[in-house]
């Protein structure tokens, strides 16, 4: 059983993206992003390319590849040959396998193991023999669990989306926690190494990272809307700056 003082931060940079698709602008850049996320402290850069390309580019994989000051790539991605094609050409240190469906906002649940065990089986062979450490993104429920470990996935990462969907120390926030916890230890328990995330954020992120035997934490959204709130008066300032000093 392990229990880690180190934990590490995964920083998803898709919603850069997002801003950048709405306009069709080369701007904001996800590279530039990963760069600033790693100087701030993050352990590694996490992405999702979705088949409908809402947000990510392959164009910004291959940028992410080309450029050696980024250590550690977590490629997100469907269970589909197209994805699995991508995986083997980039290469990225790490993937994660989550479900897709067109219609979502964003990823909704977990895979499903048990249903899906034969190709999922047959992803994470041809991603391991690639030396790409697999991770499966799974609800915190055991059977999916065991069955991500019978299928020979190294890692795991639970969804935390349940948790956040609840208010900061609601009764309903604890049940989840719980169930996360014991989740986490009886993964942990099979040899599985843990991560989590989806929906964590400043003010509920504190009780899923003290669970001692989780590794990482891959955290995206909260992130990139705090960094606007952050970053908003001083790029206003630049601006203002900008168009004053033109008249002068
Ligand atoms: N982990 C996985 C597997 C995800 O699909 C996502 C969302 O892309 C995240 C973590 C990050 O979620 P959020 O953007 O809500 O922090």
């Amino acid at each position: 059983m392990s229990s880690k003082s180190k934990i590490r931060l995964g920083v998803n940079i898709d919603h850069i993206a997002t801003v950048r698709q709405a306009r069709g602008t080369d701007y904001p850049s996800p590279l530039m992003a990963a760069k600033l996320a790693e100087q701030g402290g993050a352990d590694g850069i996490t992405l999702h390319i979705r088949e409908d390309r809402r947000h990510i580019q392959e164009q910004d994989l291959h940028q992410l590849r080309q450029d050696s000051a980024t250590r550690y790539i977590n490629l997100e991605m469907a269970l589909t040959d197209e994805m699995l094609e991508m995986a083997i050409k980039y290469r990225p240190q790490a993937c994660c396998i989550v479900p897709e469906k067109r219609e979502e906002l964003t990823t909704e649940g977990g895979l499903d193991v048990v249903g899906y065990y034969n190709k999922i089986t047959r992803f994470v062979n041809e991603l391991s023999a690639h030396q790409i450490e697999v991770s499966l993104f799974i609800d915190p429920i055991e059977e999916q669990i065991k069955a991500a470990q019978e299928c020979g996935a190294p890692v795991i990462e639970l969804h935390t989306g349940e948790y956040s969907e609840y208010s900061v120390g609601s009764d309903l926030s604890h049940k989840e926690l719980e169930r996360l916890q014991s989740s986490v230890a009886y993964a942990d328990n099979l040899g599985l190494v843990v991560n989590a995330g989806h929906g964590l954020h400043y003010e509920n992120v504190q009780p899923i990272a003290k669970i001692p035997q989780i590794n990482e934490l891959n955290i995206g959204h909260s992130i990139v809307a705090e960094a606007l709130m952050i970053g908003f008066k001083e790029a206003v300032q630049r601006m203002h700056q900008l168009i004053i000093t033109a008249r002068t």
